[in-house]
């Protein structure tokens, strides 16, 4: 396997041991709902996986991002009955041979997580202009998720599963959280160490949903152009790593 070392022998590139540890950091990711465990999260920790997010890329460096930290069991409490009405809307529209499934599929641990973590999304931060956002209004909540993905790879560095709830109507989120009616709840997660850690997502195992091929997804110059015949040497490389990610994945 080619790397940085080798290609440019530059001090910037990572170690084969530290370029490891980040796939299989990605690999080992997994979106938590059931084996949250009670233990407390150190507040090292916590602060370690805040700082990660906070280091996300922003548009126009906006960082319009806030962190709720959440421990209080009433908060929990009124986000959690939020979740069950949404829920039981939510099961009614897919189409009914689905929907039975979709009842058996835990989608949260919002009481069993020691802790919550709402990350929110200020869209005036920097003021009307701002760099790379003039066009795209919506980098702003793009910029948001990206410091949810920091937080959940350093978290799952940390040993920490991340579960995202997002089954529950906005306003309820804002009125138990106290959040301002300018600034957008983007995602509300639950923290906590955990008993394992699953080798494939959820849903994939339910018989939800497959990982799609990559394959299927690559398109060249154009949309919807899958074959090049410049390509042919990427198109097989992606073909033969199609056991890439699992040899990183460990536990079940
Ligand atoms: C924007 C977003 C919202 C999500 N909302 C929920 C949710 O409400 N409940 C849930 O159980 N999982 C939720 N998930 C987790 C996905 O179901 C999960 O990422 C996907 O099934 C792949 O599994 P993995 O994360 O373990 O790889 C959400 C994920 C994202 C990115």
């Amino acid at each position: 396997m080619e790397n940085c070392a080798e290609l440019l022998n530059q001090d910037f590139c990572f170690s084969d041991d530290e370029r490891e540890a980040l796939y299989k950091t990605i690999f080992n990711r997994r979106d938590v709902r059931g084996q949250f465990k009670a233990d407390a999260i150190p507040d090292d920790v916590l602060s370690r996986i805040l700082h990660a997010a906070h280091h996300a890329p922003s548009v126009g460096f906006m960082q319009p991002w806030n962190f709720i930290v959440i421990r209080s069991d009433e908060t929990k409490q009124k986000v959690h009955n939020g979740f069950k009405e949404a829920n039981a809307e939510a099961a009614e529209m897919f189409e009914a041979e689905r929907q039975d499934t979709y009842r058996a599929l835990k989608l949260e641990g919002i009481i069993e997580s020691p802790i919550n973590i709402c990350i929110t999304c200020d869209r005036a931060r920097s003021g009307p202009n701002v760099i790379g956002r003039t066009h795209i209004k919506t980098m702003d909540l793009y910029s948001t998720v990206c410091a949810v993905q920091n937080l959940w790879l350093a978290a799952r560095a940390e040993g920490l599963g991340v579960g995202w709830v997002s089954i529950i109507k906005q306003q309820t989120l804002k009125d138990a959280l106290n959040i301002p009616d300018d600034i957008v709840p983007i995602a509300y997660l639950c923290v906590g160490y955990v008993s394992h850690f699953h080798k494939k997502p959820e849903l994939e195992t339910a018989g939800w949903r497959k990982r799609l091929p990559l394959e299927d997804l690559i398109y060249f110059d154009q949309w919807n152009e899958k074959r090049n015949a410049n390509e042919e040497n990427l198109i097989q490389q992606i073909e033969s790593d199609i056991g890439f990610a699992e040899q990183f994945i460990q536990y079940d």
